[in-house]
């Protein structure tokens, strides 16, 4: 926990302690010549520099130059631990294969299941370190971490613990919260047998993980866990006092969406093929639309339609899903581009999407998504005087500088 001053900052940011919708995502507010007090981690003061209190003449200064100056990225949805690699599958997707038919011989989740099961977990800690540093060079200060390539208790513990030991291990350098999968797919051990798994998730793995992840979700997918069986364990990881969120609508229209809604998840994520009523009933309802362009793309499916949801007043967050099978890419410069360029987003909306709304979707916008007093440092300094430019660079990665709780982490 550090103590920064940043001065000669042009300053944009999103502001509030929640999730921002509809019209209000493109609303930031800017402050040119602006500066930061950092204390003990937390922003003390955001404002113009002319204004600033006096601070000690220690105190480390960063001088801006005149650049742009963001809130730290929130990737909200990713699965940063796991076993093996899937480059055979994504060449096979190239010749033409589906991600649904290859998951249906047993490739697929179950293949990463296959490895990581396998795989100690001090080695699973230690390559997701990998991404960690990857992603805070891209300015990234939070991201959430699922498992889900266990798939039986002691394999989800591991990975649940892989999650804890990698965030202690970058605990200066990242906020890393935990998100329960085990009912991502149906293992090969219960293949045909979906409601034993069920029962199995819902009586011991339930109560055994309750306590060591923020989020339960759940892939809600045609041949994987239908609506039924996902309302009924989502209604039980509720009951057990976890935070819900939903793999939802992502390769057929299934009414996931609507799910969500339903049992009051925080986020619904995916969505290509979301239906009009379940946009509604999102933004209605208030879950976070956590949109992922990367896997779109890497899919050749079509974008989420995030206008849709904008205009219904819904909130939107942008993620990676860095994942080994579906979207092997943890990368923000293409996220944004994506996002500007196919899904029609304005650079606001983006980093509105990339801030605040994905530390809402991580449940953690009191905390950190936006430069305001009282939240941590976690700030991004651009390479250009003006965000405008961030989706201009198409993929490029223009982040100078990253500050974590007031830290200096990555120059
Ligand atoms: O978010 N759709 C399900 N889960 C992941 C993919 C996981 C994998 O392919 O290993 C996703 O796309
Ligand atoms: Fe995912």
């Amino acid at each position: 926990m550090s103590n920064l001053v940043i001065i000669n900052a042009n300053i944009s940011t999103p502001t509030g302690n929640s999730a921002v919708t509809g019209t209000g995502m493109s609303e930031l507010h800017h402050i040119a010549n602006g500066a930061i007090i950092i204390e003990n981690g937390i922003i003390t003061y955001v404002g113009p520099q002319d204004e600033m209190p006096s601070y000690s003449p220690s105190v480390e200064v960063i001088d801006a130059g005149g650049k742009a100056v963001l809130p730290g990225f929130v990737d909200s949805h990713t699965h940063l631990i796991f076993g093996g690699f899937r480059a055979d599958e994504f060449e096979w997707r190239l010749k033409g294969d589906s991600y649904m038919s290859i998951m249906e011989r047993g490739g697929g989740i179950q293949s990463t299941v296959n490895e990581t099961r396998k795989a100690d977990v001090n080695s699973l800690a230690d390559k997701a370190r990998w991404f960690i540093k990857k992603m805070s060079q891209m300015g990234v200060t939070t991201v959430e971490a699922k498992s889900g390539y266990g798939l039986d208790l002691d394999s989800e513990l591991k990975m649940l613990e892989a999650i804890k030991l990698t965030s202690e291990a970058e605990e200066d350098r990242i906020r890393i919260v935990s998100t329960f999968l085990g009912a991502h797919a149906v293992p090969k051990e219960y293949k045909g047998r979906t409601e034993e798994y069920v029962n199995i998730l819902i009586e011991e793995m339930i109560p055994q993980v309750k306590d060591k992840a923020q989020f339960f979700d759940i892939f809600t997918e045609k041949n994987v866990f239908e609506i039924e069986d996902s309302r009924k364990l989502l209604l039980a990881a509720k009951a057990a006092g976890m935070k819900l969120k939903l793999h939802a609508d992502e390769i057929v229209t299934l009414g996931g969406a609507e799910l969500a809604a339903e049992v009051g998840a925080v986020s619904a994520d995916h969505l290509l093929h979301v239906s009009d009523e379940g946009i509604k009933r999102m933004a209605a309802e208030g879950v976070v639309a956590t949109l992922l362009p990367l896997t779109a793309f890497a899919l050749r499916e079509p974008f989420a339609p995030a206008r849709k949801f904008i205009e219904a007043g819904a909130a939107v967050a942008l993620a990676t899903d860095l994942n080994p099978g579906s979207c092997f890419s943890g990368s923000i410069p293409l996220t944004i581009a994506l996002a500007c360029i196919y899904m029609n987003m304005s650079i606001e909306e983006t980093i509105t999407a990339l801030t605040l709304n994905g530390a809402a979707a991580c449940g953690v916008a009191d905390l950190t998504g936006s430069i305001e007093v009282g939240k941590s440092g976690d700030i991004v300094i651009l390479e250009f005087d003006t965000y405008k430019s961030l989706p201009y660079y198409v993929g490029m990665n223009c982040v100078n500088t990253t500050i974590f709780q007031g830290k200096v982490v990555n120059k």
